[in-house]
């Protein structure tokens, strides 16, 4: 069941009318615009304020914003109509949604660390089911290494990621490719400063 006090929590980050994390895209996201198709379906899991969905839909795709705080919806349908994209939305906790099978060219999963390793399994066995075959997956987090710079991201080091956690769940995906770096981020007032982050990319076989 979803955590209403988790919930709560995010309803009043997104209360103001900034946006907490930016309007730019990820820059990981941009950065796999080559391995992204020219058209099809893509899902942004916990897409929040909807900065990557946007970007997602303005590269050419059918793109569903999928996250659980209405506050950061609203937020993503002003940034969609402002780029002048149709993005779809779906109110709905990550661990638990119906996620549709075979049905997605691309999933993108940009800091959605909030899922304890138990739910973490439950997200990601959904967004394996989402992801048609030969569709591309797209993962971005923070590793251990984050919680010495404290500039973004949970606290709790089990909710972190890892290369060996990445190459466990998805060791049977082609073309995996993991990246670890120590960079300067400025994603918005949620993400600022020197950052230890994750990427990954890779297709379902
Ligand atoms: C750190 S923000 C990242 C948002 C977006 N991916 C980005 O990069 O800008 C985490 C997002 O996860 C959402 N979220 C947290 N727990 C969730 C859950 N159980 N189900 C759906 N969304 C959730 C929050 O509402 C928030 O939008």
């Amino acid at each position: 069941m979803t955590d209403n006090v988790d919930l709560q929590h995010w309803e009043e980050r997104f209360s103001t009318p900034d946006y907490r994390f930016g309007k730019e895209p990820n820059k990981f996201l941009v950065r796999c615009k080559p391995l992204l198709p020219r058209a099809g379906k893509a899902l942004a899991v916990a897409d929040g304020e909807g900065r990557n969905g946007v970007w997602l839909a303005q590269q050419g795709l059918d793109v569903l914003s999928l996250d659980f705080s209405p506050s950061a919806q609203a937020k993503a349908r002003a940034l969609a109509a402002e780029n002048n994209v149709d993005v779809a939305f779906a109110e709905a906790d990550v661990h638990e949604w119906a996620y549709p099978e075979n049905a997605f060219d691309v999933v993108a999963e940009i800091f959605t660390q909030f899922s304890t390793p138990q739910k973490r399994a439950l997200k990601w066995a959904g967004m394996r089911r989402a992801l048609k075959s030969g569709g591309l997956l797209i993962i971005q987090g923070y590793t251990p290494r984050q919680l010495e710079y404290g500039t973004g991201g949970p606290k709790q080091v089990e909710q972190l990621y890892t290369r060996d956690m990445l190459e466990r769940a998805f060791g049977d995906f082609n073309a995996l490719h993991i990246s670890e770096e120590e960079c300067e981020l400025h994603e918005g007032p949620g993400h600022a400063g020197i950052s230890a982050i994750i990427g990954l990319t890779a297709t379902k076989p």
